[in-house]
């Protein structure tokens, strides 16, 4: 066998075991046919997992600056470019976060805590020194700008770090006490808090795995939206999972009956239900 031969056999086998991971159905053929199932940036994608078990050991010299290189090389709504990123590395203050943030162990242990910013407060400046009004920053359009670039610019950083055998989990429990966490980080008005981001060296005693998602019947439509296979999709996914949740020694569960109580009353929030007032009090007037 030729060695071209055998490098693609091995990819295809690579291919099918990544994707029996991601949906536990046999990959389509047809995924054999597009260029885009066959890059090693593909592969880093499907292998995604949330990693909540760290070694301390550090990063080398120069991860945080080419993460970011990465983050910034995402897309930008009209090049706004309105976020910022802080990097917490003294483990006293990831130790705070890991309170702030729900008592999450995983913040402490982690050498690195990246806290993702919807950044405002840089263009306010920008044009204040210019004498200029900056009425528009103040709608929830430029709030949702704001949200997204930051989100694309993190999974970016994400994407560059998990490629080289890091780990990362990213902390939505930043968002439980915005205030809070925008003193912790002397943020100027038109800064907040959005997600925080655990990196660090996977503990392979404690291997994460890699998460079943929905059926793709059930995310992606065609010309219309089509209701027409969601509901077997997710009888299909609540099997899937269930099986996840025996593997992973986890309480059994129903997906659709955990996200339906999830989302039943403003409790699945867990007391960010004030996040408007919290906006507001941070310098984003939501108009
Ligand atoms: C914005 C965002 C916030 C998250 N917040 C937390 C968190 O606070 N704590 C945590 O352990 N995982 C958190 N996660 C990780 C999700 O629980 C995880 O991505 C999801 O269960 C799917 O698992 P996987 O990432 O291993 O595929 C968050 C994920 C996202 C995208």
């Amino acid at each position: 066998m030729q060695a071209t031969d055998l490098k693609s056999r091995t990819m295809t086998e690579q291919l099918k075991s990544l994707w029996q991971e991601r949906y536990r159905t046999q990959l389509p053929e047809a995924l054999l046919e597009s260029p885009v199932s066959q890059s090693a940036v593909f592969d880093a994608l499907l292998a995604h997992r949330s990693v909540r078990g760290y070694l301390p050991d550090a990063l080398p010299e120069g991860t945080i600056e080419a993460a970011i290189a990465a983050a910034q090389s995402a897309a930008t709504s009209s090049n706004l470019q309105c976020w910022s990123v802080v990097a917490v590395e003294d483990p006293k203050r990831r130790q705070r976060f890991a309170e702030l943030c729900g008592n999450q162990a995983h913040i402490a242990t982690a050498p690195v805590f990246l806290v993702w910013l919807a950044d405002l407060s840089r263009l306010q400046r920008l044009a204040t020194r210019a004498g200029h009004p900056h009425e528009a920053l103040d709608y929830t359009e430029t709030l949702l700008i704001a949200a997204i670039d930051t989100a694309l610019a993190a999974q970016n950083a994400v994407t560059a770090l998990e490629a080289t055998g890091l780990g990362t989990v990213y902390i939505g429990g930043l968002r439980n006490h915005p205030e809070k966490i925008a003193e912790e980080l002397a943020l100027p008005q038109g800064c907040f808090g959005l997600f925080g981001l655990c990196v660090g060296y996977p503990d392979k005693t404690r291997a994460a795995s890699v998460k079943p998602r929905l059926p793709q019947q059930a995310v992606l439509h065609r010309e219309r939206y089509d209701l027409g296979s969601e509901a077997d999709a997710i009888v299909l996914y609540d099997g899937l999972d269930a099986d996840f949740q025996n593997e992973q020694g986890l309480p059994p569960r129903r997906w659709s009956e955990t996200m339906v109580s999830r989302i039943a009353t403003r409790d699945g929030l867990h007391g960010r239900d004030t996040m408007l007032a919290s906006l507001k009090a941070l310098g984003f007037p939501v108009k």
